[in-house]
């Protein structure tokens, strides 16, 4: 029996209108243009509008991908949305995008790993494909993390932006995408957390918004090793030589990270997707927007080796290799 894979045929980004740059955030918290292209290389991002939700941004991230694989709503079977910032609990962001596209009748849901959660998501909607129960999944990473931003905490409020990046994923018999590795670590949860959910009640002594909170220098330092170890895990479970990817596209949380990265694989920032600089970290957005904004400009190709990775609060991380 021929193997089936998965393989892109379509992707897609939605961006809010509104953007901050860090000029306009020196006069919101105390910092400058300076310190955080220096310590993130990031440069402005874009925020929702008031009215706009994560749904609306993976709407329109899920139209201009279904439009750029030929594919109409009709056809999709199956719809996994990664996100942290649901419009609401229930229903997930999968069965709000379903009423909006008009379809229904097959699996949509939400999976929450934070800034991995499109890598989790893609790696969900590979298995259903390979193994032949989905025919056009929708895969989308989406955040509206401007609403859970603490505006007057200059240690979170210059990294985070709004966004929502999408693929089309098909079967066929050539890969596609050849590998995905997720990993998890919750002892790490002290470190990076928003505190407010539905379960657990407020106490009396709790003094913590309901807004990211991060040990920022502690998470870089965890990164960093993490992301060197699913890099080398991939790169070995596929017998793949240092310098034999053509793109990285990686989570866009620290430009100092991403370097890190790129030197472990032994590859130059130019074969390295950066678009923090325009995004600031839009978690689970991150790297499907990356993947839209390079094959749209047309550096990612047809044929081409691609390596994303992410890692984020929980810690969660993941990577995909892919022919593009
Ligand atoms: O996406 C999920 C995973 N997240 C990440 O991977 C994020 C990883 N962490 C980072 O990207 C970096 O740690 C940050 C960008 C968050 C912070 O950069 P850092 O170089 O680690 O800074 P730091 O927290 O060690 O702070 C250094 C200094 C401190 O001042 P003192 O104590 O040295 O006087 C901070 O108070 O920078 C100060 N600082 C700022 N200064 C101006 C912190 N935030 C700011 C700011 N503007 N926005």
């Amino acid at each position: 029996m021929t193997q089936i894979f998965s393989r892109i045929s379509g992707t897609g980004r939605c961006l809010p209108e509104r953007i901050l740059t860090n000029r306009e955030l020196e006069k919101i918290v105390d910092t400058t243009d300076e310190w955080i292209r220096a310590r993130t290389g990031i440069e402005r991002r874009h925020i929702a509008a008031d009215d706009q939700t994560t749904a609306d941004l993976a709407e329109g991230a899920a139209r201009q991908a279904m439009e750029a694989a030929g594919v109409a709503p009709s056809e999709i079977d199956f719809l996994v949305v990664g996100t942290t910032t649901p419009d609401v609990v229930f229903p997930n962001v999968g069965c709000l995008l379903q009423e909006r596209l008009g379809i229904g009748g097959f699996a949509a849901f939400s999976v929450e790993a934070a800034c991995s959660g499109f890598i989790y998501a893609l790696s969900i909607a590979d298995r259903f494909i390979a193994g032949g129960q989905a025919k056009r999944a929708l895969v989308i990473g989406a955040e509206t993390l401007s609403r859970i931003t603490d505006w007057t905490d200059r240690s979170t409020a210059v990294i985070f932006g709004d966004g929502a990046g999408a693929v089309v994923l098909e079967p066929s018999t050539e890969a596609g995408i050849i590998s995905t590795h997720l990993g998890a670590d919750g002892h790490y949860k002290d470190l990076l957390y928003h505190p407010y959910g539905t379960s657990r009640r407020q106490q009396p002594d709790d003094v913590e918004g309901p807004f990211i909170h991060m040990k920022g220098n502690e998470v870089f330092k965890v990164a960093v090793k993490t992301l060197e170890g699913i890099v080398d895990e991939t790169m070995s479970a596929n017998d793949l030589e240092r310098g034999s990817i053509d793109w990285l596209i990686p989570h866009q949380a620290n430009l100092r990270i991403i370097q890190l990265t790129a030197k472990r694989l032994g590859m130059s920032m130019e074969k390295v997707i950066l678009t923090l600089q325009d995004h600031g970290n839009t978690s689970a957005a991150s790297v499907p927007m990356a993947l839209d904004v390079a094959v749209r400009d047309g550096r990612v190709r047809r044929g081409d080796l691609l390596l994303l990775e992410a890692f984020g609060g929980g810690f969660t991380w993941g990577s995909a290799l892919i022919r593009y």
